[in-house]
């Protein structure tokens, strides 16, 4: 694995994909101490401050592009892993592509590529894990481990488990069941009541799984199951 490091940068995945469109190999790693505009989904700012652990790693999977949702149910797997290996902390996964524990929200993973027509020419898995923040320095909803575990843990360590945890889940995407399975054994809202913001409206009812293509599907009485693509989540 390569680590390219910084100190200050403005977000890993931006430097991530200009490493990938000149060539960088697989399983490049971008990790900053700090971002100064951290990229969050749905073109959010995501909080980047010292003592978390802010990364982005290049990948260049045999995906068709429709099926690159996968990878950030592959990297919230990894980091839960990873999380639960090297701190002991144990955290659910939430849907589309959070960590969280009972406090907050622990990590989010923005996944971003390019493709020509259905071809991926490069993913980049972005992943904020809140780590040594205490209380006061986290934005509102969030937690770190620091919070939960009551002493602070060593980003590269962390960050190794979550990377040497995402390659072995890489064999795995040729059977996304594998991956999903495991997703969803681990999230906090499974067979729970939820309501989801959506872009057309709100649906409410129980979630009851997720799709192949990673979209949610809820059970909503009435209007039977339906297919959830994107918005937020609310238990
Ligand atoms: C989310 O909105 O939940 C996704 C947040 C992803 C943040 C990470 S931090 C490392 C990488 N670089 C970025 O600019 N964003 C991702």
């Amino acid at each position: 694995m390569i680590v390219v490091r910084y100190k200050r940068i403005l977000s890993t995945n931006v430097r991530a994909k200009a490493l990938a469109s000149r060539d960088a190999p697989n399983w490049t790693v971008v990790v900053s101490d700090v971002q100064t505009r951290g990229r969050g989904r749905k073109g959010r700012r995501w909080e980047s401050h010292k003592g978390g652990l802010w990364f982005s790693v290049i990948l260049r999977p045999k995906l068709p592009a429709g099926k690159l949702s996968l990878l950030q149910f592959l990297g919230s797997n990894a980091t839960r892993r990873a999380v639960a290996e090297q701190t002991g902390v144990q955290a659910s996964t939430k849907w589309p592509n959070d960590l969280v524990l009972k406090s907050g929200k622990l990590a989010g993973i923005l996944v971003e590529s390019k493709s020509v027509d259905d071809k991926v020419s490069f993913v980049i898995v972005g992943i904020g894990l809140n780590v040594n923040q205490t209380e006061r320095q986290l934005p509102a909803g969030a937690t770190s481990i620091l919070v939960s575990s009551g002493h602070e843990h060593r980003l590269d360590d962390i960050l190794k488990s979550t990377v040497d945890n995402m390659r072995s889940q890489y064999q795995s995407l040729s059977d996304p069941a594998k991956i999903l399975d495991e997703w969803w054994r681990n999230c906090i809202h499974r067979s729970r009541l939820v309501q989801v913001e959506t872009p057309t409206g709100i649906v409410k009812g129980t979630s009851i799984g997720i799709d192949p293509e990673g979209s949610l599907l809820i059970e909503t009485g009435k209007l039977g199951v339906e297919t959830v693509v994107e918005g937020r989540l609310r238990i």
